[in-house]
């Protein structure tokens, strides 16, 4: 453990050390973007980004005067922050290099401000400028987002100077933007499918995309292709706070999807007999899988959702059908829309 005190009259830290204090914050990693006076596209790597506030929109980042593109951020009217996935490593260190022209190979636009815009990010913002302040070796850019774009994918991290990827299935981690994790009880020739979740931890798979097709993509961009008449939901519960509640459906994979032969790193089909019952933590996925297994042997399925006195199960009999409108529903369909499923 490294500690240094400094009283307001004695001011002498070690450089070295507070930047690493500093990088003991974990961080997302952007790239600012904006014109230079000569008409060409700047960009920095920065993973100084907060965002400030709601109403109205505002962020800032921090650019360092030392940087060759501080005079253009010093003088732009428009900026854009673009927050790099998890695929991204490449990028971020393009833009933290010296590299004359780093928007050579990287797909860039404009959006609403006009501010250079990164085609491939997890999410950018364009902003004009709201206000700079002075601050120390720094320049705080704060900026008034006009627009932004966000897309399902998972952040780039940073921490103690390294890149890192953040799992949301961690017990640990909380989802970005989701307060529910969409999970899949998968089974196929009697067995069921489990993820590692690190040390011997195994979890459903999951995924942020319920699709309505037969093509499940899951978080680590796996493609299973499902039985669409046999995907049903299955469980709704929440655990302890802050954690991601649950959304789970029970489903099949379809006759020669891709998991059949080739199962990705970390995944395995258990047998009932073999399911890693003390590598479960969750206390909810384990009741869930023992009703799961009990069901099964009848096909008679139910559907819980967890409340206050306990959890509640709604039965469902038989197998699945094609929906159809009742008569006197499709007959009001039809003379409101003039078609009916
Ligand atoms: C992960 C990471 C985060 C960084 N964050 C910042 C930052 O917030 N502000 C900054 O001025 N420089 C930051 N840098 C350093 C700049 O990216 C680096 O100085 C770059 O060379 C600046 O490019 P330029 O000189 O072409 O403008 C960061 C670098 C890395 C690798």
């Amino acid at each position: 453990m490294t500690s240094a005190a400094a009283h307001h009259t004695e001011t002498v830290l070690d450089p070295r050390e507070l930047r690493r204090a500093f990088g003991s914050y974990v961080t997302g990693i952007t790239i600012i973007t904006t014109w230079g006076e000569d008409g060409l596209p700047r960009g920095m790597t920065a993973n100084s980004f907060t965002s400030v506030s709601l109403d109205p929109p505002l962020l800032l980042v921090c650019v360092g005067k030392s940087a060759s593109s501080y005079p253009a951020f010093r003088s732009a009217s428009v900026f854009g922050v673009n927050l790099l996935h998890e695929g991204q490593k490449d990028v971020s260190s393009l833009f933290a290099s010296k590299v004359a022209d780093k928007f050579a190979g990287i797909g860039h636009g404009k959006a609403h401000t006009g501010a250079p815009i990164l085609k491939d990010c997890l999410t950018w913002f364009d902003c004009s400028v709201h206000e700079r302040i002075d601050a120390g070796d720094h320049m705080i850019l704060i900026g008034h987002v006009h627009a932004f774009e966000t897309k399902p994918a998972m952040p780039l991290g940073f921490y103690s100077g390294r890149y890192m990827s953040v799992d949301p299935t961690l017990r640990q981690g909380v989802s970005p933007s989701h307060t529910m994790l969409v999970g899949y009880l998968i089974e196929h020739d009697g067995k069921i499918l489990l993820r590692e979740d690190g040390e011997n931890r195994w979890a459903l798979p999951v995924s942020r995309h319920r699709r309505a097709g037969a093509a499940l993509q899951l978080d680590d961009h796996t493609i299973v292709a499902l039985r669409p008449e046999e995907t049903f939901l299955y469980s709704v519960f929440d655990v302890a706070d802050p954690e991601p509640g649950y959304i789970i459906y029970r489903a099949r994979l379809a006759d020669g999807s891709a998991l059949e032969n080739t199962l990705p790193r970390g995944y395995r089909f258990f047998a009932p007999v073999e399911l890693p019952w003390d590598g479960l933590p969750l206390k909810e996925l384990r009741g869930m899988l023992r009703r799961y297994l009990a069901e099964r042997r009848d096909s008679r399925f139910s559907v819980y959702i967890d409340s206050t006195d306990g959890g509640r199960l709604a039965m469902i009999d038989g197998a699945s059908k094609p929906w159809r409108a009742p008569d006197f529903l499709a007959e009001q369909l039809n003379s409101e829309n003039g078609e009916a499923r």
